[in-house]
């Protein structure tokens, strides 16, 4: 079996890492389109055009499905990428609905949620917050370089000034005295642990549950009898080409702090 993912750059390994553990021999590809990141800041016409764009190089590659691994393009693509093609999509959103899932919900204004400016003005985020939170319990936080910040720290390691910057971009959370933030961009799980500590709360980010909706879908007697060794497919779009080792076992990724 056969599983597409896409994302402006590295963030949609926080999900690709937990479908690689519950389907050990799935064969997956990954692409991360960094020639046109970050896709926070984009234009919703261009992330619906680079959403086409992937789509179509993953289709040639035969997957049975597609992990949209991000945010924001899923908040406005995947809609437009479900009528246009006969793929299965899983997309990625806020997970929100923790609210109504917690022994303890969290007193009124001690949750927050961190996401992209594109996710957070788009209009499917919208109506799911208005869905999900209709006492507006949930406290929106938009983030202009954060995922580009995790981005740097991944390529080139966490030096200060990243570091620094981190923390400036969190900055704005930290009066709030939050109890969770919801993580709304797969790169923050990336660097959930780091950001638990900086603001002592505890993160929510739904990879595992992604991970768990794309086995449901493609759970079958068959596959689960096909014992084959995992292979991964890495591809980032500033080379174009297809490479066999994934950036996350590069000894860099070693040192990143990660959960
Ligand atoms: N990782 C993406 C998301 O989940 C996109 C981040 C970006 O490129 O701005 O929203």
């Amino acid at each position: 079996m056969k599983i597409g993912f896409f994302d402006s750059g590295i963030g949609g390994l926080s999900i690709l890492d937990e479908v690689s553990k519950v389907l050990p021999s799935a064969e997956l590809f990954y692409i991360s389109d960094d020639a046109y990141a970050p896709y926070g800041n984009q234009s919703p016409k261009v992330i619906q055009q680079r959403c086409h764009q992937l789509t179509k190089i993953l289709i040639a590659k035969k997957v049975n499905l597609i992990v949209v691994a991000c945010n924001t393009a899923t908040a406005w693509g995947i809609k437009e990428l479900r009528q246009s093609y006969p793929t299965s999509f899983v997309g990625v959103e806020p997970y929100l609905n923790i609210v109504h899932h917690m022994k303890t919900p969290p007193a009124h204004g001690k949750i927050a949620v961190i996401t992209t400016h594109q996710t957070g003005n788009s209009q499917k985020f919208l109506d799911l917050k208005k869905k999900a939170d209709p006492d507006n319990l949930i406290f929106l936080h938009k983030s202009k370089n954060l995922a580009q910040l995790v981005e740097l720290a991944f390529y080139k390691g966490m030096t200060e000034q990243i570091n620094a910057e981190i923390k400036a971009e969190l900055e704005p959370l930290k009066p709030l005295n939050l109890s969770h933030l919801i993580l709304g961009c797969t790169h923050y799980p990336l660097i959930s642990s780091y950001i638990e500590q900086i603001l002592d709360i505890e993160c929510i980010s739904p990879c595992s549950f992604i991970a768990q909706r794309v086995k449901n879908l493609l759970f079958t007697e068959q596959n689960t009898n096909n014992h084959k060794e995992q292979a991964i497919h890495f591809m980032s779009t500033k080379n174009n080409t297809w490479d066999k080792s994934l950036p996350s076992s590069d000894p860099r990724w070693a040192k990143f702090p990660q959960k």
